[in-house]
């Protein structure tokens, strides 16, 4: 994911410099940043924050803002892959609000990211027990990476030739 949000700031950086920003790769790591979350991490990051909430309603006020981010996500997604797709399709270069959306959408996806680990995750184990980490919960292994088959995601991870 780190790998795909970097190629999206090598475009960015490119087209500030004036150069040609490759629309298809955006969009191939757009639709990657909605569907990768979307299929394999939010289903089980919500079952656990459920499942922790349960146990434990205190610590709702501390997971409630990700999960909030969770549901703001896919808007802003599909407002720039829409910007993107139609760039990819006519050519030329995206505007530069379109980039200051983008550019912001990869920071919020990496505070998002960021905040998960050094806030969530913690208070996670302090809740759950061994039990709860099923294994079905702990498999949220990214498609561009391990021994994961990349699916869909193939055209992307030839794109930008993550090591594996
Ligand atoms: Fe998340």
């Amino acid at each position: 994911m780190r790998a795909v949000m970097d190629a999206v700031e090598r475009e960015i950086a490119a087209a500030v410099a004036g150069r040609p920003l490759d629309a298809d790769l955006i969009v191939l790591s757009l639709r990657y940043l909605r569907d990768f979350p979307e299929w394999f991490h939010h289903p089980r990051e919500e079952a656990l924050f459920a499942l922790a909430i349960r146990k434990d309603p205190s610590r709702e006020a501390a997971l409630a803002p990700v999960m909030a981010e969770h549901d703001a996500q896919p808007a802003s997604n599909e407002r720039l892959l829409d910007a993107f797709e139609a760039l990819a399709e006519d050519g030329g270069q995206p505007p530069d609000d379109t980039l200051t959306e983008l550019r912001r959408y990869i920071e919020d996806q990496r505070r998002h990211m960021q905040r998960e680990n050094e806030e969530i995750f913690p208070v996670l184990l302090a809740v759950l027990d061994e039990a709860d980490w099923t294994f079905e919960a702990l498999d949220i292994a990214d498609p561009l990476h391990g021994t994961r088959d990349p699916g869909a995601f193939r055209p992307l991870l030839d794109r930008i030739a993550v090591r594996r």
